[in-house]
């Protein structure tokens, strides 16, 4: 649906304007606006439009080609963040029930969790204190690295500090293990033996990834959503690249890899393996 330049909105957004940021909106970070959220970039984006004191759409794409500061911004405004502790629980049923007793075995005590689009981490943090509970940090090699795109949500992420609420249905002895209390009234704080083993930092999904891995697992949750096929093919490939062979590969519950990649198996809910490396050459004809 295409907005008017009506006296009732607040700031006059053309079919053009839209165009402007639609293509930019992808080709800084791959997320594919169609015209249904239109009403979503329009009240994303007036905040910027106030806090730059601009009248109107068309000056706030001038300002984007004039201003390249104000691309992070953009970008900032235009992602969505939602996210939780523990979201999608059967993720880390499976982590605890399966992968722990299985990674408890490992003669190098070293693990390797990349949290790929990350958002305020909730994600990196739920998973730390599964590891954290299960490897004793003192005599086993953790990391996790927690990546996004939006320099803001990292900076919350960075700090640790939550409501009250957001870790209200976390189990108690989590709660007493790992979490403080916050700076102010109704806020808690992820003490920093937990914020030790995670490493957040900027990455696109989208750009060159200066990682070699392996990861032991990689969680790709409620973003491939925001990508068209080609952008998915191309980093579910990477993925592949940096996964260890007995790695696995968790995505949101609306994503799938049917038709993006025949370098996955489906092993569980949402839960992927690499192929075995022997399949994957006798299907694409390669002699052994
Ligand atoms: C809905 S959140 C998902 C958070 C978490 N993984 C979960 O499932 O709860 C999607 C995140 O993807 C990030 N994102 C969007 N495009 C991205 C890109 N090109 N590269 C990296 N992160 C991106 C957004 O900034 C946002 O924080």
């Amino acid at each position: 649906m295409q907005l008017e330049q009506s006296n009732e909105k607040e700031f006059p957004m053309a079919q053009q304007d839209f165009e402007f940021i639609r293509q930019l909106a992808y080709r800084e970070s791959g997320i594919v606006l169609p015209d249904r959220k239109q009403h979503m970039v329009y009240s994303r984006l007036s905040r910027r439009l106030r806090a730059l004191k601009l009248n109107n759409f068309h000056q706030y794409c001038q300002r984007l080609e004039d201003d390249g500061g104000e691309l992070i911004n953009f970008i900032n405004a235009l992602t969505t963040n939602l996210t939780s502790f523990f979201r999608e629980a059967h993720h880390f049923d499976y982590l605890e029930r399966h992968l722990v007793p299985q990674w408890q075995q490992r003669r190098d005590r070293r693990l390797r969790v990349w949290s790929s689009a990350c958002s305020t981490g909730e994600e990196a943090y739920s998973i730390a204190m599964i590891l954290a509970k299960h490897f004793p940090p003192a005599s086993w090699d953790l990391k996790i690295l927690a990546t996004d795109l939006d320099t803001n949500v990292l900076d919350k992420a960075r700090a640790g500090i939550y409501s009250q609420e957001a870790m209200a249905n976390l189990p108690k002895a989590l709660l007493n293990q790992y979490v403080e209390p916050g700076p102010h009234p109704g806020e808690v704080m992820l003490c920093d033996s937990l914020k030790r083993l995670i490493h957040f930092k900027q990455l696109n999904l989208l750009g060159e990834w200066p990682m070699h891995g392996p990861f032991d697992l990689i969680f790709c949750r409620n973003v491939l959503i925001y990508f068209d096929a080609q952008t998915k093919v191309k980093i579910i490939r990477q993925f592949r690249r940096l996964l260890a062979d007995d790695g696995h590969l968790f995505i949101g519950h609306s994503e799938t890899l049917h038709n993006i990649s025949s370098d996955f198996k489906l092993i569980g809910q949402t839960i992927y393996q690499p192929q075995h490396a022997a399949l994957v050459r006798q299907r694409l004809g390669v002699g052994a």
